[in-house]
């Protein structure tokens, strides 16, 4: 849909768009102005993870906004403020406790990548300050998490301003940058990407790097990949040979969206710092934050006089934060982690027969309700489509005329070339919703094969 001019005075997200206007949503659907609905199959950007319209959230919203909108935290605190923090540290690995809140996640990690560098500097490691993070990797926008991130077409623009942070491969083993066969470093217990960490650290000197940044399970940039089981255990081995923290970034994968509480569970690592956003508020107001390890509060404590120099107005703001509150006492209750590892095996095994249907869908992964699938135009050997085609993209545009949204990507092969897309609905969808998605998911995939063929003569 091409917008010629536009009369609104809206910045929009993309100026040559014309997007539906939301009305209303109730469960996994979505209802525009006119009444028509989508399923929110990526739970808007993999945040609305209870679906829309839940009275109990917003009668909580509602409840805080009337006895205190606002407090500031460098004078006050909220009874909820300490009861949403142990939900969250009771949650977390042992020996990571304390809970510092921000609004998005981008602002959590550039948290979290302060306090590193605040951690090294009080204990007399000034030259500390370097961030090792991965290309095709997505931390968030502000200058400090796009610089630690390796998400190129975000950081392009901005090249000049960006902090000079360094960066290894990801682990994509579909599309190894070392040539690597698939499963062979796990085999042979020599990885290639983690052996560069090392060789990285040593150039730059240890004594400069603060911290490695992670997502345990890539979400935008990659389309939900997993790295080999062991990764990152090896990863965690040198970070503690040269004193290196390792934030492990959460944001899209916290709070049960990979049918664990935390990803970081699936491979049985402990990290010094944890990002979390999105999820944690289920969407229904702008909350995240990050969870600290005692051995940095204790630093804190006693180098600092206890205090992390830094914080935002909206830190801790008691409205979000009784969302967050009333958001994961329903997980809790309703066994929300759990019916995202079963519905995710369920959507999983639904989308391996489309896999098995369409030769362009050239893998299926991800774990619980964080699931990718990438298209390619040749599996053998493996070809992109045309960066400029932006396939999943118009993927979206043909399910979102059928009634479903999904979440596009592009890059997963080099950061650039390599289409996918994430299916991430609310955690708490039900069999008989995943089969209506799949009708949708199948019947939008048939009709850009027909678009394709016609293009590019497959
Ligand atoms: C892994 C990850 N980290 C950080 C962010 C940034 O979060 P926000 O957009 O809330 O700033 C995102 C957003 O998509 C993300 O997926």
């Amino acid at each position: 849909m091409e917008r010629i001019l536009t009369t609104d005075y809206v910045f929009h997200r993309d100026f040559t768009k014309e997007y539906p206007i939301i009305s209303y949503g109730k469960g996994i659907y979505l209802y525009d102005k006119n009444g028509k609905s989508y399923i929110d199959a990526c739970s808007g950007a993999v945040a609305a993870n209870l679906g829309h319209g839940i009275e109990e959230i917003a009668q909580a919203i509602a409840d805080q906004a009337k006895k205190a909108a606002f407090v500031h935290t460098m004078r006050f605190e909220t009874d909820i403020l300490h009861l949403l923090s142990e939900k969250i540290g009771k949650l977390a690995p042992e020996g990571l406790n304390r809970v510092y809140f921000t609004t998005g996640g981008s602002e959590a990690n550039e948290s979290a990548i302060k306090l590193a560098r605040q951690y090294h500097k009080d204990s007399g490691k000034e030259g500390k300050h370097v961030v090792i993070g991965r290309w095709q990797s997505y931390h968030g926008n502000t200058f400090g998490s796009l610089s630690a991130g390796g998400d190129i077409k975000r950081r392009q623009p901005y090249t000049p301003n960006l902090l000079p942070f360094q960066h290894i491969y990801s682990p994509n083993c579909r599309h190894c940058p070392y040539n690597r066969e698939k499963g062979d470093c796990e085999q042979h217990r020599d990885w290639s990407c983690v052996q560069d960490f090392e060789r990285l650290i040593l150039q730059i000197g240890p004594e400069n790097i603060s911290a490695f940044i992670a997502e345990p399970i890539t979400g935008s940039q990659l389309g939900a990949v997993a790295p080999p089981q062991d990764y990152f255990k090896e990863i965690r081995e040198i970070c503690d040979r040269y004193d290196i923290l390792l934030i492990l970034d959460e944001v899209m994968t916290g709070f049960g969206r990979t049918g664990k509480h935390f990803a970081l569970e699936h491979f049985g690592i402990t990290p010094d710092i944890i990002t979390f956003g999105k999820g944690v508020s289920a969407g229904y107001a702008p909350l995240a934050g990050m969870i600290a390890s005692d051995k940095i509060i204790d630093s804190l404590i006693q180098h600092s006089q206890g205090k992390f120099i830094h914080g935002y107005t909206y830190s801790g703001h008691p409205v979000s934060v009784a969302a967050g509150l009333s958001a994961l006492r329903i997980y809790e209750r309703e066994n929300i982690v759990e019916n995202a590892k079963v519905m995710g095996s369920y959507l999983l095994h639904k989308l391996l027969e489309l896999k098995e249907k369409y030769p362009f869908i050239a893998d299926v992964r991800g774990e619980g309700l964080l699931i990718g699938i990438e298209l390619l135009k040749s599996i053998q050997p493996s070809a992109a489509f045309p960066v400029n085609y932006k396939i999943s993209e118009r993927l979206n545009e043909l399910a979102m005329e059928l009634g479903a949204v999904i979440y596009p990507g592009s890059g997963s092969i080099d950061g650039v070339a390599g289409d996918h897309f994430i299916i991430s609905p609310p955690l708490n969808i039900s069999k008989d919703e995943i089969d209506e998605l799949i009708i949708i998911l199948d019947h939008s995939l048939k009709l850009l094969i027909q678009e394709l063929k016609e293009a590019l003569a497959l």
